[in-house]
């Protein structure tokens, strides 16, 4: 089948995510383009993809506002589709659970508000990379951190929080989710058994 994994990375970690998922798709025999989404031309026709997910970061509680850009005008198509989106944050590895639920709520309500129903959401832990902020960042990220991870917080150097089995993990279930829906979608599979 041919994949997208269309993203928006701020600092690199979305990146590395889709990169990582695009990975474990093709290893699935699967084709896969990936792309941020600040690359793709305006007029990115995802017509001739079998499946689509997107992934963005978190910024003071929203995404880059390039997603919602992509997303809306392609809606139509992305309805026909499989597709999932994945929202990559620091508040998800956070100790405390108002934070996490918190996070979990951020993709559903983002997706909710553009009328997209993805068949799934994944969120995903990110990194805190205090060696690639600017002064004001890393002050903001630093008393973030300090409130939300557990032990000291030393700002001279990179945390990465993410899963990687859980991003493997939702690639293959993704995959095969994908699969079955658009193998239903072609005839391919009966609905259900026939009776006897
Ligand atoms: C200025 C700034 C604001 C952030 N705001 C949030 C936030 O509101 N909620 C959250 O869970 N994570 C927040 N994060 C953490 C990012 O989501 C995390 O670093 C993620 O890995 C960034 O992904 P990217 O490298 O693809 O941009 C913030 C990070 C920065 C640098």
């Amino acid at each position: 089948m041919e994949f997208l994994v269309a993203y928006a990375s701020t600092d690199g970690m979305t990146a590395e995510i889709a990169q990582r998922i695009g990975q474990r798709l093709r290893e699935a025999d699967h084709n896969v383009e990936i792309s941020e989404i600040a690359q793709l031309p305006r007029d990115f026709d995802i017509a001739r993809f079998d499946a689509v997910l997107i992934g963005a970061s978190v910024h003071a509680h929203g995404y880059q506002h390039r997603v919602r850009r992509f997303v809306v005008p392609r809606l139509p198509a992305l309805r026909a589709k499989p597709t999932a989106f994945f929202s990559v944050c620091m508040a998800i590895a956070s100790k405390d659970p108002g934070e996490r639920a918190e996070a979990e709520e951020i993709p559903e309500r983002w997706a909710e508000r553009l009328g997209w129903a993805p068949q799934a959401i994944e969120v995903i832990a990110g990194a805190v990379r205090f060696t690639r902020y600017g002064f004001l960042r890393k002050a903001v990220m630093l008393a973030i951190a300090r409130r939300e991870m557990t032990g000291p917080v030393d700002p001279t150097r990179d945390y990465i929080l993410t899963d990687w089995q859980q991003v493997d993990a939702f690639a293959n279930t993704f995959a095969e989710l994908a699969q079955a829906r658009v193998a239903r979608m072609r005839g391919v599979l009966p609905v259900a058994p026939p009776p006897g």
